[in-house]
């Protein structure tokens, strides 16, 4: 994929740099890792690997227009892929202003188009979700079980006819696991699939 090329060099800087930035916890963040942090460690803490963008890509990258939301931004760098397998928009969520930054120079720098990168917290942005509606939803942030069946909830009205949601680290904590296996049985769902690291939720004929 050619823009793999191009953001590898990026993925290489992020990776090795020492640079420290001021990070605001909006979710359920680590407290061990405390909140100077350099951009190294948040790349290996908090970036879904390569394996798990190519696969996010790939679910998304034949079926053309897809409208995007990834709730939790952090660098940049799933937005990205996500972005390159569709001709719609991806928006992307991102509470900490130092986070938010450091994604929008890589989506400036990559000069990509189809990215709208919102510097909010989820809640404040669900004020006026209600007026979109998203086919492919990558659930990312604030890792608290509670927390993410209410955002399910707020974004049930949002969902296009046929939507797929992604949510990431449903083994992350007992919280999010029985948060996870609430969602198992919620009938507005048409398909639930356990990746271990991720669930995947349909709605309708995804
Ligand atoms: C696990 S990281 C996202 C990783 C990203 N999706 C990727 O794969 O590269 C989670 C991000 O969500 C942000 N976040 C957590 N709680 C939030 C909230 N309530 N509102 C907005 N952003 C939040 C954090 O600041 C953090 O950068």
């Amino acid at each position: 994929m050619k823009f793999e090329d191009e953001l590898l060099p990026f993925r290489e800087e992020t990776k090795n740099s020492k640079r420290k930035i001021e990070v605001t916890d909006f979710g359920a963040g680590s407290k061990r890792l405390g909140n100077s942090r350099t951009i190294q460690s948040i790349y290996k803490t908090s970036v879904a690997n390569r394996k798990w963008q190519r696969f996010m890509h790939q679910l998304i990258v034949d079926k053309k227009t897809v409208e995007i939301l990834e709730m939790g931004t952090s660098l940049g760098f799933s937005t990205v892929y996500l972005s390159q397998a569709t001709k719609g928009k991806v928006t992307t969520i991102e509470a900490c202003p130092a986070t938010y930054d450091e994604a929008k120079n890589l989506f400036d720098k990559l000069e990509v188009s189809n990215i709208e990168a919102v510097n909010d917290t989820f809640s404040n942005y669900f004020e006026d979700v209600e007026k979109k509606k998203f086919d492919f939803i990558y659930l990312d942030g604030h890792h608290d079980g509670e927390a993410v069946l209410q955002y399910i909830e707020q974004l049930k009205p949002s969902m296009a006819q046929s939507t797929l949601i992604l949510v990431d680290d449903i083994r992350w904590s007992a919280g999010m696991f029985a948060a996870w296996n609430k969602l198992l049985v919620d009938d507005y769902f048409s398909e639930k699939n356990d990746l271990f690291r991720m669930g995947i939720l349909k709605k309708g004929n995804v």
